[in-house]
């Protein structure tokens, strides 16, 4: 393209390099931030004419025109061209087709570097709340199945092996509590994305008597920005977004890591459903866990899209660098890679198919109730660790000879310690043992009970604060 097409090719004398052309174009992928650079340019035309910087029979020219452009948009008929760079270019010149020579009052007191600022905080805005709307959605269908299964019990492992017995409730109660950590890091964010750039200008603001509080309430912001410079240079809205996603991710994986493991013949606890999981083109017996395995290999990329960013940013003297148009993809593609995750972990987990019996013969393990014998010479006024040392040497006898451990009279068990009361098969009880953990926090069944209840109603208040979120981001009539 010769650069007198271009919008900034007045001090230019040859055309761009077609190589470079292609190097440095992002339309491809900024194209996403289309409807926020919309927005962003119709709060500021519209400051432009309360302003008197231009008329408003032009600002009325220059919104129609962005709004025809808005809806080539939509249908998918907009002509990008990657000779224009990026989607801000694409926008100004299409507008130039539309409305003529009047186009080129609108980037007035504007630079790119404050209006990709601008739009980009507006994106982060919405992908903070989607994200909250995939957790929610995911947290009520754990809940859910959390609720059908208070009473199934299963072995709880510490370094994947048989540790304690948990009700499954529990075991998914524990997931809920992490995956809303995750929702409150999204919601607390949106403390950080409360002021609009717009007006920074290039990265000193402008000697034109630009209105900020104008363009900041019009988008929905609290106010503007306090540091121009700050204002096109700062990218920690989006490492933090894109560290919140990892987190998240990385949380969805060990979800995915379980369900993984628990649909093996060897441990047989589940069974996905075949919506959601796939065959072998080789081998017909195949079902396989494809869904929680993806879901684990696109943590890979959410944890490589955070560093990609802290790396990009890392050097960067203020203020705006060519370097940080590389923000975008990582951020594209890790919001829409935890959409994705999310929707399919919650279809997995809510069409699971649990086998309560393969689970509780794991759970009835009795090895598992150890630690509850020693507790029971605690009772007794045993110091702890002495108490420890005694179960071991029973723990030993049975693994090394061969015994149940339930078939230990009283006389051997007092052999062992003499304050013990009873037999060891009067005093392993799984559901005695699962009861008597009634403390907060604990197996105890009215314990998980009032914990699904709670969680249940926690989940409804976010859901509506979230409306309330979701209605602030809407953009108002114009
Ligand atoms: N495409 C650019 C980006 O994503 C927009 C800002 C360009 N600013 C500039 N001075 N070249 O960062």
């Amino acid at each position: 393209m010769p650069a007198d097409k271009k919008l900034w090719g007045g001090r230019f004398s040859e055309a761009t390099d077609p190589t470079v052309e292609r190097f440095s174009a992002s339309v491809h992928f900024d194209k996403a931030l289309a409807r926020h650079d919309i927005r962003g340019s119709v709060a500021h035309a519209r400051m432009l004419g309360r302003t008197g910087l231009v008329s408003e029979a032009d600002v009325d020219t220059l919104v129609a025109g962005l709004q025809k452009i808005e809806t080539e948009l939509a249908s998918g008929k907009f002509p990008f061209d990657p000779a224009l760079e990026d989607i801000h270019m694409n926008i100004e010149t299409r507008l130039r087709t539309h409305v003529g020579e009047v186009a080129g009052r609108l980037h007035t007191g504007r630079s790119r570097n404050d209006q990709i600022a601008t739009d980009l905080t507006l994106y982060l805005r919405e992908a903070n709340a989607a994200a909250q709307g995939g957790l929610l959605d995911l947290r009520r269908v754990l809940v859910e199945r959390a609720a059908e299964h208070v009473d199934t019990v299963l072995p709880g492992y510490t370094h994947l092996q048989r540790a304690q017995p948990v009700r499954l409730a529990h075991h998914w109660l524990a997931h809920v509590e992490a995956l809303g950590r995750d929702a409150s890091r999204f919601h607390d964010a949106r403390e950080r994305l409360a002021a609009s750039p717009l007006g920074a200008g290039a990265l000193a603001g402008s000697t034109l008597p630009l209105d900020r509080e104008d363009t900041a309430s019009a988008l929905g912001f609290d106010s503007p920005t306090r540091n121009s410079m700050d204002s096109v240079s700062s990218r920690d809205a989006g490492m933090e977004f894109l560290a919140a996603v990892a987190i998240c991710m990385v949380h969805l994986s060990r979800l995915a890591e379980e369900l993984v493991l628990w649909s093996t013949t060897e441990f047989g606890f589940v069974e996905l459903a075949d919506a959601y999981s796939t065959g072998s083109s080789l081998m017909p017996q195949k079902k396989n866990p494809d869904v929680p395995e993806i879901v684990r290999g696109k943590t890979g990329r959410a944890v490589g899209n955070l560093v990609s960013l802290l790396t990009t940013m890392k050097g960067l003297p203020l203020t705006y660098n060519r370097d940080m148009q590389e923000d975008k993809e990582p951020i594209f593609d890790s919001a829409s890679t935890l959409a994705d995750s999310l929707e399919v972990m919650a279809g997995s987990l809510a069409t699971l198919r649990v086998d309560a019996a393969r689970m509780r013969a794991a759970a009835e393990d009795p090895m598992l109730l150890a630690t509850d014998l020693a507790e029971t010479l605690v009772r007794e006024g045993v110091p702890f660790r002495e108490a420890h040392e005694a179960v071991g040497k029973i723990v030993g006898h049975c693994t090394r000879d061969g015994v149940d451990l339930r078939s230990i009279s009283l006389d051997e068990m007092k052999g062992f310690h003499p304050a013990f009361p009873a037999s060891s098969a009067e005093l392993l009880d799984l559901d005695g043992s699962l009861e008597q953990r009634s403390l907060l926090g604990g197996t105890a069944r009215a314990t998980v009970q009032a914990a699904i209840d709670q969680a249940g109603a926690a989940l409804e208040k976010e859901a509506k604060a979230l409306e309330g979120t979701l209605a602030s981001l809407q953009e108002p009539a114009r």
